[in-house]
């Protein structure tokens, strides 16, 4: 039987066929920052499928322009280019995330939802609580579970396995794919990020998003990590039951204030505006149908 482990898994995946070599551009792109307007409208222009998109979002009635909006310089002025970028990842990523995931029977639409849904949580957390990088925030939402797109397309026997018994021992499946693998898609998430030259926060983020265990490099405790574990699962209870658990996140509200200066009772508050956000971006997306 052949042996799998994280790091003969990681390079297989030079280059992963599924993911649109754009969408690794732009992520890059994104996380450089001296990225500027000029070199996000070249990535963009680069592609004509993903040009056309931006630019009917543009003039859709989403934005509401009295005028036709026609080239990417333009559109960069007008939705503004922090908000375009996320629009890019949120574009070149969204094909690719649609799909299904057969091993972990995640149906077509579901994973993508759960993503973007991850990603509007963790960059409204950014804005409304102590960390103050709503863009870095809204990426990491968005690619944290991206371990399990991996292993869905290079393990696919043991994500089977895993699947199966998360499902009849009624264990996490992150528990599971440890029992069947050594490891999990947080870590293979996070060993590709590493690869991919991604700053180590998001690395780590991506690492610890099923724990809530504080990450302090050098003494200093970054927020990111917590922000994403806590938007993972707010995505999830808004997801699954539009009632929400607060147990677990219970169990975190003291280190929730400290690390983020977030307490519970205001994030409950934040919930309603929470799932309308959710529902714009979809909305916005589907505009693309
Ligand atoms: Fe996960
Ligand atoms: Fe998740």
């Amino acid at each position: 039987m052949r042996e799998l482990t994280l790091q003969n898994l990681i390079n297989r995946v030079d280059e992963l066929p599924e993911v649109p070599q754009i969408a690794f551009r732009a992520i890059q792109l994104l996380n450089n920052p001296e990225t500027d307007v000029s070199s996000l409208a070249q990535v963009i222009s680069s592609d004509q499928a993903l040009t056309a998109k931006v630019l009917r979002l543009c003039n859709s009635a989403f934005y509401g322009l009295s005028r036709q909006v026609t080239t990417i310089s333009e559109a960069v002025v007008i939705v503004g280019f922090s908000s375009l970028k996320s629009l890019v990842l949120m574009l070149t990523t969204q094909s690719t995330m649609n799909k299904g995931l057969l091993g972990y029977k995640i149906g077509p639409g579901e994973f993508w939802h759960h993503s973007l849904s991850a990603a509007e949580v963790s960059r409204f957390l950014a804005q409304h609580t102590k960390s103050n990088n709503p863009e870095e925030a809204f990426i990491a939402g968005l690619i944290h579970d991206i371990g399990k797109m991996v292993l869905n397309q290079y393990a696919l026997p043991e994500v089977y396995r895993a699947t199966n018994l998360s499902q009849k021992e009624r264990i996490p499946i992150r528990e599971a794919e440890t029992r069947v693998l050594g490891f999990d898609h947080a870590d293979v998430g996070a060993a590709l990020t590493e690869r991919w030259n991604f700053p180590p926060v998001l690395v780590e983020a991506i690492r610890r998003h099923h724990n809530f265990e504080p990450y302090a490099p050098a003494g200093k405790t970054e927020a990111l990590p917590l922000l994403v574990s806590t938007a993972n699962l707010i995505a999830q209870s808004l997801e699954h039951t539009q009632i929400f658990n607060w147990s677990e996140l219970q169990n975190h509200a003291q280190m929730l204030q400290d690390t983020l200066g977030l307490n519970i009772e205001q994030l409950k508050q934040l919930l309603p505006a929470l799932r309308q956000r959710i529902s714009e971006a979809n909305d916005m997306l589907l505009l693309l149908d």
